[in-house]
């Protein structure tokens, strides 16, 4: 058993209060490999921004666990060395599904986890959660729940109406799980391809795809509910059309991918939504420097001449969604 504490992590409680009342959100980054990592740490040490490393499923069958939570010791130890007196990094697992690994997670060292048992019938997504909850809170870890279902991973159709959060569900839930911060459903779904071309409409301008917006009316409804209660978005990415075209350009075969638009984000970040999940747009910005680099000089070899612009062009991002996007620049000085 090692106490997040000891590894210089934070939990989310006093990060998200904050957050709430100061009208941003706290980026949350998933990390599979130290090229990520690396521009995760950097940029929140340059802008000052309390960061969440979160640690999906896909991320701990790929680089494992155990190797996973030491990367993120030594990320806090990193962030000291490039100035940033007193870090604020959480380590957050990701869609946990089970008591069993949020518990191992808790025991490890992670700061926070989320049980995802959004899938379940309502009553057993309590359970599940309250279980959760009450050894989580033991060890000072805090909680992330999830009510409505998202489109993408967690359900294999595209984003219906039928599917997002109920506000007049959220206080039994909150209340009865005692979570910490609840990730809803308005809209958002995980991955590249957020929206089929059939539910956007065309910019003639551009001629690229926009997609519907986001139910607001559900969060507005749910920020009555739980007036200051923190609120999660996952499935955030907002797909740089940039960086698909680069992709695209440099032997890519990306079609039609959609996000969020990052106005909507913006605006999501002053509500009560104080964390948002971004991973798709990392991907995109890594496999558009790589594939850049392999058609513009073939004969290269070296992995760090490749994965070196990439994480640059991933640390360029992490920064923009930081300052331009969810404005949680300066608030870990
Ligand atoms: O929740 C979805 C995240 O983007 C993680 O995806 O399981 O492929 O790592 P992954
Ligand atoms: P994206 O696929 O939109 O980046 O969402 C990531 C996410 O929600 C991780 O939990
Ligand atoms: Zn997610």
């Amino acid at each position: 058993m090692v106490s997040f504490k000891e590894l210089g992590l934070v939990n989310t409680r006093e990060m998200f209060a904050k957050a709430v009342k100061g009208g941003y959100a706290i980026p949350a980054f998933n990390f599979n490999n130290m090229e990520q990592l690396q521009a995760i740490i950097q940029a929140a040490a340059e802008t000052k921004s309390p960061v969440i490393l979160q640690v999906s499923k896909g991320a701990r069958n790929y680089a494992n666990q155990t190797l996973l939570r030491y990367m993120a010791q030594g990320a806090v130890e990193y962030a000291k060395e490039l100035g940033w007196e007193k870090p604020q990094i959480v380590l957050h697992l990701d869609h946990g599904d089970s008591f069993e690994l949020c518990k191992s997670c808790v025991d490890f060292g992670f700061s926070s986890v989320m049980i995802d048992a959004s899938a379940l019938p309502f009553e057993e997504n309590i359970a599940l959660t309250k279980k959760v909850v009450e050894y989580a809170h033991q060890h000072d870890v805090t909680v992330e729940a999830e009510l409505g279902v998202l489109a993408g991973v967690e359900d294999e159709v595209a984003a219906e109406e039928s599917h997002y959060t109920k506000p007049e569900e959220v206080i039994e839930f909150a209340t009865k799980s005692g979570c910490d911060s609840l990730a809803i459903s308005i809209g958002t779904s995980h991955g590249a391809y957020k929206f089929t071309p059939e539910q956007c409409t065309v910019d003639p301008k551009t001629g690229r795809l926009v997609p519907p917006p986001l139910a607001f009316d559900v969060l507005h409804e749910v920020e009555k509910k739980l007036p200051g209660f923190p609120i999660v978005l996952h499935g955030s990415s907002s797909v740089p059309q940039d960086e698909v075209d680069t992709i695209n350009a440099n032997g890519g075969a990306l079609k039609a991918a959609v996000g969020i638009p990052e106005e909507q984000l913006r605006e999501a970040s002053k509500s009560a939504v104080c964390k948002i999940n971004i991973d798709s747009d990392s991907r995109l910005a890594m496999t558009a420097a790589v594939r850049k680099v392999f058609t513009e000089k073939p004969a290269e070899f070296d992995p760090r001449k490749y994965l070196g612009p990439a994480r640059d062009n991933m640390k360029k991002l992490y920064i923009h969604k930081i300052v331009e996007v969810l404005g949680s620049d300066g608030k870990a000085e």
